[in-house]
């Protein structure tokens, strides 16, 4: 589907791109040609990712970042800069999220989610910024959840920063198109990660995952491919005229609210 080495010369910063569906974007994009810069809390979550895409011939950059703080942010703009000579993409992919009733949920909690989510997103953004302006075009791809634009029982937290950068992502598309900056967003549906399992089906992840298939027209969960090849096509020559949307890739899930029993007629 895609012109081998689409992204040959481009330089593309992930954060969170070291594990789960980070690491998939990071691979996608390197094997397309793209340099990137992995950028993570965590820098164990980083090596292994870089190492990988080095050894399969791609160049990498490894960050340790933790994206709630401005100037760790802009360090990671800088050196992205330093090592590639500039940043045509930038996937916020880094998330934080746990399950827990909105009763009980501490100040300090809903502090944390938020802050990665939303704070972070922006932050990244508007580091990113001067670099993107010199790219023609620059292209900035938010990573949502489903939920985005509905409710999410359970992560509040979550539900609101995604909602959130919705609206960030729409907002930016329009202030910063006179700049040739593209800003979209993709909303993934089921995409099981050990990160996300540990955290949001604890206890018996096999059994709650079977359930969630259950609510998934698809019948199955999505792959990372999937998720890395919708990625790759949003940043493409082939989405230039798309900005400010959000695409769901779901399985159909999000329209599964059946009223009739419909399989039985
Ligand atoms: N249930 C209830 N509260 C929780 C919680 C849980 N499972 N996990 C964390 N918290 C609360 C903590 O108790 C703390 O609040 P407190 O100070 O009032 O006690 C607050 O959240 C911050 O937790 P802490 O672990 O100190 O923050 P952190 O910055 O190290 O971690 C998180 C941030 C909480 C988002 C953590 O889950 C994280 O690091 N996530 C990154 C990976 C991730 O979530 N990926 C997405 C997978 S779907």
């Amino acid at each position: 589907m895609f012109r081998d080495r689409i992204f040959q010369d481009q330089v593309a910063v992930i954060t969170g791109g070291g594990t789960g569906l980070g690491r998939a974007f990071s691979l996608r994009f390197a094997e397309l040609g793209a340099r990137v810069a992995l950028a993570s809390r965590n820098p164990e979550h980083l090596a292994a990712t870089r190492d990988e895409i080095r050894r399969a011939g791609g160049q990498a950059l490894a960050m340790p970042a933790d994206v709630r703080k401005p100037e760790d942010v802009e360090a990671v703009m800088r050196a992205a800069k330093d090592e590639f000579g500039g940043i045509d993409m930038l996937i916020n992919n880094a998330a934080g999220n746990f399950l827990c009733r909105a009763e009980k949920l501490s100040y300090n909690g809903w502090r944390s989610v938020v802050d990665i989510v939303l704070n972070g997103t922006f932050y990244c953004c508007r580091a990113a910024f001067p670099y993107l302006r010199e790219r023609h075009p620059g292209r900035i791809l938010n990573i949502l959840a489903t939920y985005a634009e509905g409710a999410s029982p359970g992560t509040v937290h979550s539900a609101a920063a995604k909602a959130g950068v919705l609206a960030l992502t729409r907002t930016l598309a329009v202030e910063w198109a006179e700049y040739g900056i593209q800003v979209k967003a993709i909303a993934p549906g089921l995409f099981p990660t050990p990160g996300a399992a540990e955290r949001l089906w604890p206890g018996d992840p096999a059994g709650q995952e079977a359930r969630m298939r259950q609510m998934i027209p698809a019948g199955r969960a999505g792959r990372h491919d999937e998720l890395a090849n919708l990625a790759a096509y949003l940043c493409s020559p082939y989405a230039s005229y798309i900005t400010g949307e959000a695409v769901v890739i779901d399985g159909g899930m999000s329209w599964n609210h059946p009223l009739f029993d419909w399989r039985s007629v």
